[in-house]
């Protein structure tokens, strides 16, 4: 902390080398040297500072994806940090108890900087919450499990090509957990929460267990659901979350892996990753576990901030995702395609056209799932999201909450979190006011 009472974290995006596997190390980039990041934490009410030092050999910048705050502090295209530069952005942190993270947002550069291994954890803690009796013992039973496709190249280089098909960019055949290959992880208690993080390029994974026991899911992007929803699967499009506890016998192993996703209507489902399964996360219990405490039967409130059901109601605003533009456009920095009032809320209506898949991500605000192609959402969507994945022509209705900082210079961006297609121009901005 620093004198004004701040919680000061440093980060320094730095060129360095990663050994994960026999055969030579690879070459990475990363916050403090090796691979991703630190995990930032801090909780609701407390005011941040982070010094982001950029010792890359070219200009960078962090998003704080998930986050609500100032325009100028969001790290978006419009706060670049030059090699050799420091930057210093400072908020208060007002939300609920969530898990977000930090990747690299240049304009037309962010897969690459991702990829290279620009990303790292934030979880926010909200006091209101911590006593509910959900696993909080960080890398004991609260453990991050931050998920990447990796290719590997000749001498373990990192490949950054693309294959021919797909149009998605780069999707890699080998997973790493938290940068490590071929991870496991050491239970010792009864129930363990898994922080899932999909900070893939492109691919969309749906988590599964082994043996198909259903576990909890308990948060998503912006926090807690109102109740544990008990499934035998989750389904993450690259920047989404989730938050799911899982029960364990003593001795047992279980395997966290990756079904193929149900992507919707694609082109052709191999070649964007739809009959792809892996191997995640083993999870090995100790012969004895410790006890952990039941779970709670209810979360947190559950949002209200549109019309019940969505259909029918009012559209505020359409947008239209095809090929890489978004409503037939092409990211522009000197374009505002729209501004909001602060603490607004408008109905949005999300559509992805096909041919690809797509999700679709807003900075700063976070929104309610009012229906899916017609439908009430589905127990997943219930909580606050920040990114969302859209089945071609399966239009999504949501209900959006602007936030209260007023910039009418700063924009916020929204876009296709598949990097390649957001590098392509697949985005937007707007201002609040
Ligand atoms: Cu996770 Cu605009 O980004
Ligand atoms: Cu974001
Ligand atoms: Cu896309």
């Amino acid at each position: 902390r620093d004198e004004a009472g701040r919680r000061v974290f440093d980060l320094r995006a730095t060129t360095g080398t990663s050994r994960f596997r026999s055969g030579g190390a690879t070459r990475t980039w990363g916050f403090g040297g090796g691979y991703l990041g630190p995990t930032l934490r801090a909780a609701r009410g407390e005011t941040v500072l982070v010094n982001v030092r950029n010792d890359l050999p070219e200009t960078t910048t962090v998003h704080w994806h998930g986050m609500r705050l100032p325009a100028a502090m969001d790290g978006g295209p419009h706060q670049p940090i030059r090699p050799g530069t420091t930057w210093s952005p400072t908020w208060k942190v007002d939300q609920p108890a969530s898990t977000l993270w930090y990747h690299p947002h240049p304009h037309g550069e962010t897969a690459k900087h991702v990829y290279r291994g620009l990303a790292g954890l934030f979880i926010v803690d909200d006091p209101a919450t911590g006593r509910l009796g959900l696993p909080s013992r960080y890398g004991v039973d609260d453990v991050p499990v931050i998920v990447q496709d990796k290719n590997f190249g000749d001498g373990n280089r990192f490949d950054e090509g693309h294959p021919l098909m797909g149009g998605l960019g780069i999707m890699g055949d080998t997973i790493l957990v938290n940068g490590t290959l071929g991870p496991y992880h050491d239970v010792t208690t009864r129930r363990v929460r898994l922080r899932l993080l999909n900070a893939s390029n492109a691919r969309t994974y749906r988590f599964v267990l082994s043996d198909r026991r259903t576990f909890a899911l308990v948060g998503t992007d912006g926090g807690l659901l109102p109740a544990p929803h008990t499934t035998d699967h989750i389904q993450l499009s690259p920047g989404e979350r989730a938050e799911i506890v899982v029960a364990f016998a003593p001795g047992e192993k279980v395997v966290l892996r990756s079904d193929p996703p149900d992507l919707g209507e694609v082109g052709s489902a191999r070649f964007v990753g739809g009959d792809d399964a892996f191997d995640v996360l083993e999870l090995r219990a100790a012969d004895r576990l410790a006890p952990s405490p039941a779970l709670p039967g209810s979360l947190a409130e559950a949002p209200r901030i549109g019309p019940p059901g969505g259909a029918g109601a009012r559209v505020d605003r359409r947008f239209e995702l095809s090929g890489s533009k978004l409503n037939g456009k092409k990211m522009d920095m000197s374009r505002i395609d729209f501004a909001a009032a602060t603490n607004a809320t408008e109905i949005w209506e999300l559509t992805s056209l096909g041919g690809k898949p797509h999700n679709f991500h807003v900075h700063d605000t976070h929104f309610q799932t009012l229906s899916v192609a017609g439908a009430p959402p589905p127990p997943e969507l219930r909580g606050w999201k920040d990114t969302i994945f859209l089945r071609a022509q399966q239009p999504v209705r949501v209900a959006v909450r602007f936030g209260d900082h007023a910039d009418p210079r700063t924009p916020y961006m929204f876009h296709c979190h598949i990097l390649y297609h957001e590098d392509q121009g697949m985005m937007g901005q707007f201002v609040v006011t």
